[in-house]
């Protein structure tokens, strides 16, 4: 089987016949799943791109929503209508409400957004402030409270996807026993594979860019199963990433560019 994968494709920011063109690439190609590391579109918008993908290409997909996914709307309202839309319309799967997914030839799928922690990098110090806390209510709350109520947001965001990933990927490793796991998450989980310009992201852009507590999750079940091959695919960075923290665990960031969605490539599990 083969599965077309994409992130940060960002479709709010094309108009319908550049979205067609895209659609059209996608539906040429020979993959016949979908997976999405996030950043599809904006809050007031990802719900009708995720439908009009669905109706357009006629092909599964699974996805996970990143930071812009939640700009301009507020986090428990977004994932509500995920949550109806992945019960509504066949096509159309958000990983954190429709569990793991068995893609055949013992090969498993398993996915939550993820957030950036502040856990790598230097937070106390850094000066960036991203759009994320002005745009989605839920940290903009936070952050008018000072630095360090945004940072416990962001925090509690990110343990909290992280655990259900922890809970969600022991139990399927239990019950299903599978050969590959597929992990499909937004934020990349080790600072070796957040890189800008080909290097590690600054300590300055660490905080916001990487989820420490999603890589140590993700550490600690594949040293459990090393008989088992893992690999993380996320995006966020707009920067292409192969990191391979074990012999049986690889996570690969995918490169990006706004207004210019491309298929990152084709996973053949
Ligand atoms: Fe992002």
């Amino acid at each position: 089987m083969k599965l077309i994968w994409l992130t940060d494709i960002h479709l709010n920011f094309l108009n319908i016949n550049q979205r067609m063109d895209f659609y059209q690439e996608i539906r040429a190609n020979s993959g016949e799943r979908i997976l999405i590391s996030g950043d599809i579109a904006e809050a007031p918008s990802v719900s009708k791109i995720l439908k009009e993908m669905a109706q357009i290409l006629q092909k599964p997909i699974y996805f996970v929503l990143g930071n812009h996914d939640y700009y301009s709307g507020q986090i428990d309202v977004v994932r509500s209508e995920m949550r109806d839309l992945t019960k509504n319309e066949a096509l159309l799967h958000w990983l954190p409400a429709s569990g793991v997914q068995n893609l055949g030839n013992q090969t498993i799928l398993v996915g939550e957004d993820c957030w950036a922690d502040g856990r790598y990098g230097d937070y106390t110090n850094s000066r960036v402030s991203l759009n994320d806390s002005h745009m989605i209510v839920d940290l903009y709350q936070s952050n008018i409270l000072g630095k360090y109520s945004l940072l416990d947001k962001m925090q509690q965001l990110a343990d909290q996807d992280a655990q259900k990933l922890k809970i969600s990927l022991k139990k399927a490793l239990k019950n299903q026993r599978p050969e590959k796991v597929i992990i499909l998450i937004h934020i990349p989980p080790f600072k070796e594979c957040c890189l800008h310009e080909g290097k590690i992201s600054s300590d300055d852009f660490l905080p916001f860019f990487s989820s420490k507590v999603t890589g140590d999750v993700l550490l600690e079940i594949a040293q459990e199963n090393t008989n088992v091959q893992f690999l993380a695919l996320c995006g966020h960075t707009h920067s292409t990433a192969i990191w391979q923290p074990r012999d049986n665990f690889t996570v690969k960031t995918g490169a990006a560019e706004y207004t210019k969605p491309q298929i990152q490539e084709i996973i053949t599990p």
